[in-house]
């Protein structure tokens, strides 16, 4: 390099400048390169661990939850399983209260197992039960409290790192109790606007419904395991309703508006038949799945393992994704979709694979490979179907 362009790079820097000709492969390259990685995290490994923190670990004011949040590998320090989601498994034990508080960032519950616990949204309690999903739109007061004598876990999903990212962060506390101690089977959002196809026409205009946000505080596993049943029924009998053969999928949807329960996070439920394999896909954004019955194996990127009940894996962004089910399996997939879509940044496509890629598990691979990410042979991602 000649001296005056030397000098030149010098006084770039010295006035905080940076020119795009020597980055613009890393500022715009011709696909995604995310830092985060596909990972799988097994429940046989993560609830013992939240157990032991409950056992160790007071809850309450200050840390406020009990939340032990999936970080992803490729994001070393950080608590985020994308570069966009927040999951953790959360662990209240007997009897225990988890404070009120409220806070911008957007949240729901997923209940993989367990009852008993009420989660107070907005003063309005919401019980928890298996296959629930519960919101908690940003800004709601929620605090959470478990009436039975047995704890109980369950999956948060939140956009904390988007909301780190876009520095909208606002946080306040609210009472040490929960505000409302009753425990009603069903909530009052649900009793307003939990009944198929049906608004209440008094809804005012700048009322709940009129928010980003669902009005309707829970998912019901009932209602969620019916309209899977009813799609691959109606396909049994040939007729359409499943996204590809042998593969039913629900969204939860704002019932006033129809499109995503949360505005920065898309929530669906997954069935797949037996011995049906997905199409392989990729797609910009990111998502976080959990195994919620059944077992089948993942490939993420062609590295395939084998998953069963409450495994949970992170799917970075143009991550190529194909799911197998060895009986009938159900996922939870939660994702950063309809910011990607709202911003024209959507993008996905389908993948040719073929059937050994999508479903030969490689064991000594997955192995050699925990071994090198971790230095240990004991961690989370270490066995790919030696369960
Ligand atoms: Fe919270």
């Amino acid at each position: 390099m000649d001296s005056a362009l030397a000098g030149l790079y010098r006084d770039f820097d010295r006035h905080h400048l940076l020119p795009l000709w020597t980055q613009r492969e890393d500022l715009m390259p011709h696909a995604p390169r995310p830092a985060a990685v596909p990972h799988l995290w097994r429940w046989s490994e993560l609830y013992p661990l939240a157990e032991r923190a409950g056992a160790l670990v007071p809850v309450g004011r200050g840390g406020e939850r009990r939340a032990v949040a999936i970080a992803n590998p490729g994001l070393p320090g950080l608590p985020y399983a994308t570069s966009t989601l927040w999951a953790a498994v959360q662990y209240l034990g007997p009897k225990e209260v988890a404070p009120d508080h409220r806070h911008s960032q957007n949240a729901f519950r997923f209940v993989l197992e367990g009852e008993g616990v009420w989660t107070v949204v907005n003063g309005d309690p919401v019980a928890m039960r298996r296959g629930d999903l519960l919101l908690t739109p940003g800004w709601a007061w929620h605090g959470h409290h478990n009436t039975l004598d047995a704890p109980m876990a369950w999956l948060d999903g939140l956009d904390i790192p988007l909301a780190s990212q876009l520095d909208a962060t606002f946080f306040e506390f609210g009472p040490d109790e929960v505000t409302d101690r009753s425990t009603p089977r069903h909530s009052r959002g649900e009793r307003l606007w939990g009944h198929p196809g049906l608004v209440p026409v008094a809804a005012p205009a700048d009322g709940p419904e009129a928010a980003p946000s669902s009005p309707l505080a829970a998912y019901r596993w009932e209602h969620t395991d019916a309209a899977l049943r009813a799609q691959l029924e109606l396909e049994a009998e040939g007729h359409d309703g499943t996204l590809e053969h042998g593969h039913a999928a629900v969204r939860f949807t704002h019932p006033g508006t129809g499109g995503d329960a949360l505005p920065t996070l898309r929530t669906e439920m997954h069935r797949l038949r037996a011995g049906v394999t997905t199409t392989a896909r990729r797609e910009t954004g990111s998502s976080v799945w959990q195994v919620f019955d059944g077992s089948g194996t993942i490939s993420l990127d062609g590295r395939v393992r084998q998953v069963s009940r409450g495994d949970l894996f992170a799917v970075p962004p143009w991550c190529t994704v194909a799911i197998a089910a060895h009986d009938t399996l159900d996922l939870f997939r939660f994702s950063d979709a309809p910011v990607f879509e709202r911003l024209g940044f959507a993008r996905s496509e389908t993948v040719e694979m073929t059937e050994a890629e999508a479903t030969d598990v490689v064991e000594a691979f997955d192995a050699a490979e925990a071994i090198e990410a971790t230095g240990t042979s004991g961690t989370a991602d270490a066995v790919g179907g030696a369960r």
